[in-house]
């Protein structure tokens, strides 16, 4: 088993990653928590397959779990469920020295951690995620909250888990799309931050893709799980460095909500997100094009579909410039420099901004973009 420290001092907590780790769950919160009650959020599909294999470990070690199991989804992070599930913890007494356990994907741990972080103005929480994006994303950095009929995650605080239990095992009950859309977040990192694990996917990638079951695997998330702490370790608050996890995200918010947060998976937009910024990259002189390609040719294998019918360039850029991330009225994209590192970039011309989304959203081009080494 892999234990990952994240965070300094009093909000430190660790991560521990591995195969069929949910057997032990119940040991492991042994460690932090005297026993009892407590309440664990989980939806349908998660529920399904590993509901009672995680309940089962943790009554045997003395926690009574109240479990509520929501429909799953996006539409699940609401104000609305919030309340539901602190009516569920009130139904089953838990007070300041109780905890959640959000067991899901990040829809879950989003939702679950909001509850956590203002039910009794306080308590602890618990990430148990099962999608790849959960365990290398959104589990670590404690980013927690729910949205607001007008925007995404609009409701929420910076609210720090006690522990993160993965288990790689539960990502071969995850759908092939989703698995594809944690990858991107995973990728990221290599692309942006880490050269090292950059080349080990390059590596791995060469001949077929991942096993799931296999020790690689388990190392590569580990590194992405690393990369991120790092990252949220020197900058919780996202005020400053932290916004260089946002590669990709500048045009892949753009088009979630040209698309009304209904049609791309957000690892799929990001994908496309991160081959515009990485062709503006080379455009605007910043990235070498062999380097580029190297980059293109990873997230090419993640084969983000095709846009909608019917949704054109001028949408996307339409919700690009009406996005939050615009820094005092600037649009800033993170590009790659070189392999593993990125830097910001503020307000690049329209027209090259442009001609990025309309090549990224349309077609997938390979190794076109040497010609304009
Ligand atoms: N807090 C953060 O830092 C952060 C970072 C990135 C994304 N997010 C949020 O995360 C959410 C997306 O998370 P997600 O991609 O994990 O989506 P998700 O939680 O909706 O899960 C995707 C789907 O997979 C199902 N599922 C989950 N685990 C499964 C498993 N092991 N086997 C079979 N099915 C399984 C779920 O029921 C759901 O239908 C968004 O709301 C996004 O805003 C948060």
């Amino acid at each position: 088993m892999l234990k990952i420290k994240i965070g300094k001092g009093e909000k430190g907590y660790p991560v521990y990653l591995h195969h069929g780790l949910l057997h032990n769950g119940g040991l492991l919160l042994k460690h932090h928590f005297a026993g009892g009650p407590f309440l664990l959020v989980t939806d349908k599909n998660v529920f399904s397959p590993y509901g009672e294999i995680c309940t089962q470990s943790m009554r045997q070690n003395g926690f009574k779990p109240y479990m509520v199991v929501l429909e799953g989804g996006e539409k699940d992070k609401t104000l609305q469920s919030a309340f539901k599930l602190y009516g569920e913890a009130l139904k089953a007494g838990l007070d300041r020295k109780s905890f959640v356990v959000a067991l899901g994907g990040g829809v879950i741990g989003d939702l679950a951690g909001f509850v956590a972080a203002t039910y009794m103005r306080g308590i602890p929480f618990v990430q148990i995620p099962t999608t790849l994006l959960a365990m290398v994303d959104s589990s670590v950095g404690g980013k927690v909250g729910v949205n607001h009929p007008q925007g995404k995650n609009i409701i929420g605080a910076f609210y720090q888990p006690s522990l993160v239990l993965a288990d790689l095992e539960t990502l071969k009950t995850l759908p092939r799309r989703e698995l594809a859309a944690g990858l991107a977040e995973l990728f990221k990192y290599g692309i942006i931050l880490e050269s090292s694990l950059f080349y080990q996917i390059e590596f791995f990638l060469k001949d077929s893709f991942f096993e799931l079951g296999s020790s690689t695997f388990q190392k590569l998330v580990a590194q992405a799980v690393l990369t991120k702490g790092k990252v949220v370790t020197v900058d919780e608050k996202e005020t400053n460095f932290r916004r260089i996890l946002n590669f990709g995200h500048t045009i892949g918010h753009a088009l979630e909500s040209a698309t009304s947060y209904n049609y791309y998976l957000h690892g799929e937009a990001v994908a496309i997100g991160m081959m515009a910024a990485t062709y503006l990259s080379v455009k605007l002189k910043i990235l070498k094009s062999k380097d580029a390609c190297r980059i293109l040719k990873l997230l090419e294998r993640l084969n983000p579909p095709l846009p909608p019918a019917g949704l054109n360039t001028a949408e996307v850029l339409q919700a690009l410039y009406s996005d939050k991330k615009k820094d005092s009225g600037k649009l800033v994209f993170v590009l790659p420099s070189a392999i593993g590192k990125g830097v910001f970039y503020k307000s690049p011309p329209l027209a090259e901004i442009r001609e990025v989304v309309e090549k990224y959203l349309y077609q997938r081009p390979g190794n076109e973009i040497s010609d304009l080494g």
